[in-house]
């Protein structure tokens, strides 16, 4: 018998032969836009770090969202900027805020687009943390009723589904009592359950001002080297009602990803965060490497570890590389 008679190559002989043994398939349903929307009218204001990332007035989101929706994209995550910030984080939880708006003009405009808000008190308060301070501390149990408020007035607004990203104890229980005692109970949560104090998230601080103005998260968001944790955030959250679970930052935490998985047959979503997103602008700007190869192949590790939704900013280009074909 000549040597080798197993030869793995076989399966990897032509395009064709490939798809057919392909293990993971990255679809254009897998994704979710991030956007921010911010006071004013006709505002597009570019955010630095996130070349084709811009800070949008509800106007100009509508325009933005026009091909997003074209594309098949499932929903957008929608962040908040406000005109102001206080103490409590009053714009947050207002009717009128800019929230609150663009979701009521974006379900008018696209009723099936899906519009997940992303729940926190971070843009909104003057200090930048994202919940109630007291002596330098952030108090867990205040910020509860602040966070549930904003969830609760989400779902007014027309919300499909809210998502705390706060990490705060039993945020998760507290905003499903809420919801459900003013009836909407079949508004989802989707919690940023293992949510880690990273890096990764400069440049989005730029893009929402929202960066903490003294200390930082690191008394509420994970620590990095925890992955154990992760798991028992995780079962937390799913106790408390989550409907879909998240691993944030992606590319870092894969194998939290992939342990998540393992351990829990629940719907998990990962968020490839602007800092990712910026990494990759950068270098392709600069030619040395090949952007849309590098996104897709990007995108496919974050499913293959597990995640079935990806949260992205480059979900408008992927989708279309998607629909170009290979
Ligand atoms: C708000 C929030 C942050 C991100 C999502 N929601 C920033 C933070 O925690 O400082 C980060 C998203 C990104 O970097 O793309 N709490
Ligand atoms: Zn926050």
């Amino acid at each position: 018998m000549p040597f080798p008679v197993i030869r793995p190559r076989r399966l990897r002989a032509n395009p064709a032969m490939r798809r057919l043994v392909r293990e993971t398939v990255l679809a254009v349903d897998d994704l979710l836009y991030p956007v921010f929307v911010t006071y004013g009218r006709d505002v597009r204001k570019p955010v630095e770090a996130m070349p084709g990332v811009y800070n949008f007035s509800v106007d100009t989101l509508l325009e933005e969202l026009g091909p997003v929706n074209e594309l098949g994209i499932p929903g957008i995550m929608l962040f908040g900027i406000p005109e102001t910030k206080d103490e409590l984080a009053g714009g947050a939880y207002d009717d009128e805020g800019v929230v609150q708006q663009a979701i009521r003009a974006v379900k008018e405009e696209f009723p099936d687009l899906l519009v997940i808000t992303d729940v926190c008190l971070c843009e909104y308060t003057s200090h930048g943390h994202c919940g109630v301070i007291k002596n330098g501390c952030v108090l867990n149990d205040p910020t509860l009723d602040l966070l549930a408020r904003t969830a609760l007035s989400h779902a007014r607004a027309g919300a499909d589904m809210v998502a705390p990203s706060d990490m705060m104890d039993g945020r998760v229980a507290a905003i499903r009592r809420a919801l459900d005692e003013h009836g909407y109970q079949n508004v989802p949560i989707m919690a940023y359950a293992a949510k880690y104090a990273s890096a990764y998230y400069g440049p989005f601080r730029e893009a929402a001002s929202s960066a903490p103005q003294f200390g930082d998260r690191r008394s509420y968001q994970m620590d990095p080297p925890n992955a154990r944790e992760a798991l028992r955030e995780v079962r937390l959250d799913i106790d408390e009602g989550a409907d879909i679970v998240m691993v944030k930052p992606a590319l870092a935490y894969l194998d939290v990803i992939q342990r998540v998985r393992q351990a829990f047959d629940h719907p998990l979503a990962a968020y490839n965060v602007s800092g990712e997103y910026a990494m990759v602008k950068a270098a392709a700007q600069k030619g040395w490497i090949d952007e849309r190869r590098v996104v897709l192949e990007t995108l496919t590790g974050i499913k293959r570890a597990g995640a079935e939704i990806i949260l992205t900013y480059h979900a408008p280009d992927a989708a279309r590389w998607l629909q170009e074909g290979e």
